[in-house]
């Protein structure tokens, strides 16, 4: 269905945003680390034609909605379902003083939901860029990654952390986002041209605005708290034994994440010395922390992992994104990804029972 047939006129606004797969620095960034993300392919579009007045109409093609969904800016509630993200922007948009009128508009996406790789930050960005052009809000590129965070953790309830929206907004293709979530200051560091990115989907969907990822980040504050710092990011690998006397999981919750800051800031170097070997030790280093210390990661993952490490044209393997469930990234070596992963989807298959999608190359 296009948005003529839908809306009986053409868009004026066309915008879109990418997905995002994290190479390495998972659960940092509300602890106010370092994060490693880049950008995939896949994206989603927004086409957006204002009209006269306050109602909204949207459609979301993706997601086998029938009819549009309608409401008028101002009158915004959560449902517990996508349009909480649309209702989130637009709810936003008029906290922060922006003043956005009625509009039809039609989205189409290629970012799996639930996939790890952040559909919902590149609907946020999607939409934020849309609304920007069709109503000239001047906007920059950092606060509107801001806004898209404060919509999702405010209006959807979902407390995650900035680097989705930053990834979304400011990595460009074959580009990774060197971000410090603290100060915000970042750089972009090229993908070395001595490894091919892959990324895997297992087909197990995650919900960030369910309780796990909330546990884990209080837990993250709990063991702050007790270790007397403003966030985990102010401790070193010099204060793992006193992190470790810490009770139960609250010692290994922290050196997960003090071991990933570090881990990030090695995976820089790797990357910018083109040392994918180093860079692959440190996928899998970031995965068995993630799996045994932050307990994020479920056995159809863990699977996945494994099978890469025994693929001699793999260099490194870990979950990405929030965890309990989604993706997994990996580096190959350049020209063999494709085959590489879809031997690594056969044996899954014929192992789990599941079909895990080849999304990346
Ligand atoms: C999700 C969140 C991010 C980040 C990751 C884990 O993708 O949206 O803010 O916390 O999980 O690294």
């Amino acid at each position: 269905m296009t948005f003529y047939e839908l809306y009986g006129a053409p868009p004026s606004v066309r915008a879109s945003a990418p997905g995002r797969v994290n190479l390495i620095g998972e659960h940092t960034d509300y602890n106010g680390g370092y994060v490693l993300p880049t950008t995939i392919p896949q994206r989603t579009t927004v086409e957006l034609l204002p009209r006269p007045g306050g109602a909204i109409r949207a459609l979301s093609i993706d997601v086998g909605q029938p009819t549009p969904f309608d409401y008028v800016v101002g009158t915004e509630s959560r449902r517990g379902r996508w349009t909480d993200y649309l209702q989130g922007v637009t709810w936003v948009l008029s906290k922060a003083g922006f003043a956005v009128g009625g509009a039809d508009i039609l989205i189409t996406s290629t970012v799996p939901l639930g996939g790890g790789l952040s559909s919902s930050a590149a609907l946020e960005i999607a939409l934020l860029r849309a609304f920007r052009e069709a109503f000239s809000l001047p906007i920059g590129d950092v606060q509107m990654a801001r806004l898209g965070q404060q919509a999702e953790n405010e209006f959807v309830g979902a407390p995650v952390g900035v680097m989705d929206q930053m990834a979304c907004t400011l990595a460009g293709n074959g580009e990774a986002l060197f971000l410090d979530t603290r100060s915000l200051e970042w750089s972009v560091v090229p993908m070395p041209a001595s490894a091919e990115l892959v990324v895997i989907n297992s087909g197990v969907a995650h919900s960030h605005a369910k309780g796990d990822y909330r546990m884990r980040r209080a837990e993250c504050e709990q063991a702050a708290g007790l270790l007397g710092v403003a966030a985990l990011r102010d401790l070193d690998a010099g204060d793992l034994p006193r992190v470790m006397r810490l009770p139960e999981p609250l010692g290994r919750r922290a050196r997960h994440v003090v071991t990933e800051d570090d881990r990030v800031l090695a995976a820089v170097e790797a990357l910018r010395a083109g040392n994918v070997a180093s860079l692959g030790g440190l996928f899998y280093a970031s995965h068995e922390s993630m799996r045994d210390d932050y307990e994020v990661s479920i056995p159809e993952i863990d699977l996945l992992v494994e099978l890469a490490r025994a693929t001699p044209d793999v260099y490194g393997a870990r979950l990405t994104g929030g965890g309990f469930g989604g993706s997994v990234v990996m580096l190959a070596r350049p020209g063999r990804g494709r085959a590489a992963a879809e031997a690594i989807v056969a044996e899954f298959a014929a192992r789990a029972g599941k079909a895990a999608t080849v999304l990346v190359p």
